[in-house]
C-alpha cells in the first residue's frame, strides 16, 4: 500500500511538472525532493533518473539550456544551475551525488560518462586585474567545458573554465583540471597531469565485440 501511494505521488509529481512545461521523454523517475526551477526550459530524455533533493535551475536565455540524454542518472543533492549558459548531458552518463555544474559559460558532458560525488564544474571565473576596484565589481569572464564521451571523473575533482577533456580519459580523485586533457589519458593532482595513457590494447577484438552483442541482445 504505502509502494502504491509513493508510486502515485510519483507519477502526479512528474505529471505536474509536464504540465508547467518541462519536456520528458517515457520512464523518467523523479524523487521526492527535487526542485526544477523554469521547468519548460529542461529535456529530461527516456529513462532519465533525477535522485532526491537535486535542484535544476534552467536560468538562461537559451533555448531549452538542460538537457539530459537517455537513461542518464543524476543521483542526490546534484546542483545543475544553466546560469545564462547551458548544460547538455548525453546518454547512460552517471552523475554522483553532490556534485555540482554551473553552466555560465556552457557544459557539454558526453554520454557514458561517470561523475563521482563532489565533482564541481566551473565555467566562469572572476576578473581580478585592477587591484583598486573589489573583484566583486569587475564583471567576470566564462569559457566552455567539455567531458567528452566514455570519461571517467574521480571523487572530489574540479574542472575549471575552458577546458576539454578528451574520450576515454580518466581523471583521478581529488584532481584540478586546468588545462586541456588529451584522450585516453590518466591525469591526477593539483593542477592535474597526465601521468600515463590507456593502451590501444584495451580496445575489444572483434571477437569481443560480437560476444558482447550476443549477451546483451540474449
Ligand atoms: C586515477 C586512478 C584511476 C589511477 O589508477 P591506476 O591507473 O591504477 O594508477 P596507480 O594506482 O597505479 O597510481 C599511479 C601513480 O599515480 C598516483 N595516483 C593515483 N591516483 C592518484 C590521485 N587520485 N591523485 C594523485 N595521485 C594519484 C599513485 O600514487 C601512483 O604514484 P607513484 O607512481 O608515484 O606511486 C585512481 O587512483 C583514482 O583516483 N581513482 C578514482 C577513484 C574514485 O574516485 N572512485 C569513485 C567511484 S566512481
Amino acid at each position: 500500500m504505502k509502494a502504491l501511494t509513493k508510486n502515485l505521488i510519483k507519477k502526479m509529481r512528474i505529471k505536474l511538472l509536464k504540465l508547467r512545461g518541462m519536456k520528458t521523454g517515457k520512464n523518467i523517475d523523479i524523487e521526492n525532493g527535487c526542485s526544477f526551477e523554469y521547468p519548460k526550459k529542461i529535456c529530461l530524455r527516456s529513462g532519465v533518473r533525477v535522485s532526491r533533493y537535486s535542484i535544476l535551475k534552467a536560468n538562461s536565455e537559451y533555448d531549452i539550456p538542460i538537457t539530459i540524454g537517455e537513461k542518464t542518472q543524476i543521483m542526490e543533492q546534484v546542483l545543475l544551475c544553466a546560469n545564462e549558459g547551458s548544460i547538455r548531458i548525453g546518454h547512460d552518463s552517471w552523475i554522483g551525488p553532490q556534485c555540482l555544474i554551473y553552466g555560465n559559460g556552457h557544459v557539454k558532458i558526453g554520454s557514458h560518462v561517470m561523475i563521482a560525488a563532489k565533482t564541481s564544474i566551473n565555467t566562469v571565473s572572476h576578473n581580478h586585474s585592477i587591484v583598486g576596484i573589489p573583484m566583486c565589481q569587475q564583471g567576470i569572464n566564462t569559457a566552455p567545458v567539455v567531458i567528452e564521451d566514455n570519461v571517467w571523473i574521480g571523487l572530489n575533482t574540479t574542472i575549471l573554465q575552458g577546458v576539454t577533456i578528451g574520450k576515454g580519459s580518466i581523471i583521478g580523485a581529488g584532481a584540478v583540471v586546468t588545462k586541456d586533457i588529451p584522450p585516453y589519458s590518466i591525469a591526477v593532482g593539483t593542477p592535474a597531469r597526465v601521468i600515463s595513457k590507456r593502451k590501444d590494447d584495451s580496445f575489444p577484438s572483434q571477437k569481443d565485440v560480437l560476444k558482447l552483442t550476443r549477451v546483451n541482445v540474449n
